[in-house]
This record gives structure tokens, sequence and C-alpha cells, in this order.
């Protein structure tokens, strides 16, 4: 099995975050630094993460939490602040999160310990869409959702064609929803900062058919197997 395969499977992160612990030097099998992201490993190799030995988990896991404002989405932060993973209590695997959420945007996020589903609901090739409710101070028009809507220039390039709609109008601004496949850094909020609005308060409502429904905030459950068939299914 592929190294950065068998750092997912063991619940660590996704396949390609695993490549770039093999880059930082992170990685050892049988004692020796890895430094080659292509390198096949043995059923009975030993192999570490930062000195910690890992091996794969058996039984794989998927799950939804409703993310709590003031988590980072990371498994370590450079500021010690609080984590997702502290929330998902009772299970005796690793999970990592599926994609990522500012530390102030709440809502849906999924966990898994299946690299190969992580990977495949976050490449931007699978056009599945995430559904944000936007809390927008200022009043977008009719013309500016329609820019967003065909795609708008940021700084690191031109956003994909997205949906979005006012929803509701208070004193100060906007509830907007916006429904976007990309996933690139901050990215709703950039988008909206183009169009000339400010985000008080983002959440995220929706993964593909996948809803958040009524989780409370901090909470997680399983996904159904339907759930979970919705992402596998081939496209
Ligand atoms: N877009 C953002 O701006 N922030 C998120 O957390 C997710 C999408």
């Amino acid at each position: 099995m592929r190294i950065n395969k068998f750092i997912a499977s063991a619940g660590i992160c996704a396949r390609r975050a695993a490549d770039d612990l093999i880059r930082q030097g992170r990685v050892k099998v049988n004692h020796v630094r890895v430094t080659e992201p292509g390198m096949d490993v043995q059923e009975n190799d030993i192999v570490m993460v930062d000195d910690s030995p890992i091996k794969p988990a058996e039984r794989k896991y998927y799950i939804m939490l409703n993310k709590p404002d003031g988590y980072v989405t990371t498994v370590h932060d450079q500021f010690d602040r609080a984590s997702v993973t502290e929330l998902v209590t009772d299970i005796e695997a690793r999970l990592f999160p599926v994609g990522r959420l500012d530390y102030h945007t709440e809502g849906l996020l999924l966990m898994t310990n299946d690299g190969d589903f992580a990977n495949k609901l976050t490449h931007p090739s699978q056009k599945v869409y995430k559904t944000y409710i936007a809390r927008v101070k200022g009043f977008p028009k009719p013309a500016d959702i329609t820019r967003l809507c065909r795609g708008i220039y940021l700084e690191d390039g031109k956003t994909a064609p997205c949906k979005a709609e006012v929803i509701r109008q208070y004193p100060e601004g906007v509830e907007m929803s916006i429904s976007i496949y990309e996933g690139r850094n901050r990215q709703v909020r950039r988008m909206i900062e183009a169009i000339g609005g400010k985000v008080i308060s983002l959440r995220r409502i929706s993964i593909g058919n996948v809803r958040l429904g009524h989780l409370p905030l901090g909470k997680w459950r399983h996904l159904t197997q339907a759930e979970i068939n919705e992402f596998v299914k081939e496209k």
C-alpha cells in the first residue's frame, strides 16, 4: 500500500495532507525517515508519524458535527486553540475533518477515518455543492448577486459559477444563502467582500444532499448508510 494511503487509513489525515507530512520529514518507516511520497509499505513495516507508531483502523467511521464558533478544524493548532476533534468523544478511532471550516464558521462538518471518502468529497472535479447561510452587513443589489453567481474575481482567480440569493433583510443588512463547490480559503467571506458586503456570521447547512437539520451545536451523529452512499456513488 502507498505510504500516503496507509497514513490516511490510520485516521491521521487525508492523503494529500499525508504527502505534506512526508515532505516535512515527520514520517518514518522502520525507523528511517521517508522522503519519497510514492513509497510503498508492507503489512509488517513499522510506520511512525512524529515518532508515534500508527496502524490502519479496521472500522471506517463517517460522522457529522455541528461545529460551533471558536474551534479550529485542524487536528493540531499552532496557537493551541480548541479543535473540533475534542467534540467527538466515544469513538476509539482517530477521525479527521473532511475539508475545512474557519475558526468562526459554524455548522456542518463531516469527519471520517476513510481517506478515499475525504479525497472524493473535497476534490473540486466532483462538484459537491456546499450551502452556507451568511448574515451580511450591507445590502447587495440584484446585479451584485448576478455577478457572484456567474463567478467573481478574487486575488487567487475567478470563482466557479455558484448559486446565491438574499433570503431575508435586517435593518443593518441581509441574510444570504450561497452554494459553492470549490473550497478555497475563506471563499464565501471573500466573495461577499468582493460585492461590498461584510460577513457577520457564517453557517454551513448542507453538503450535497446531506443536511445538518436539527443537530444541536457542538453535537455529532453517525451518517446514515443512505447519506454515505450519497457521496460514494459514481458520478
Ligand atoms: N467559506 C468561508 O469563507 N469560510 C468557511 O469556513 C467556509 C467557506
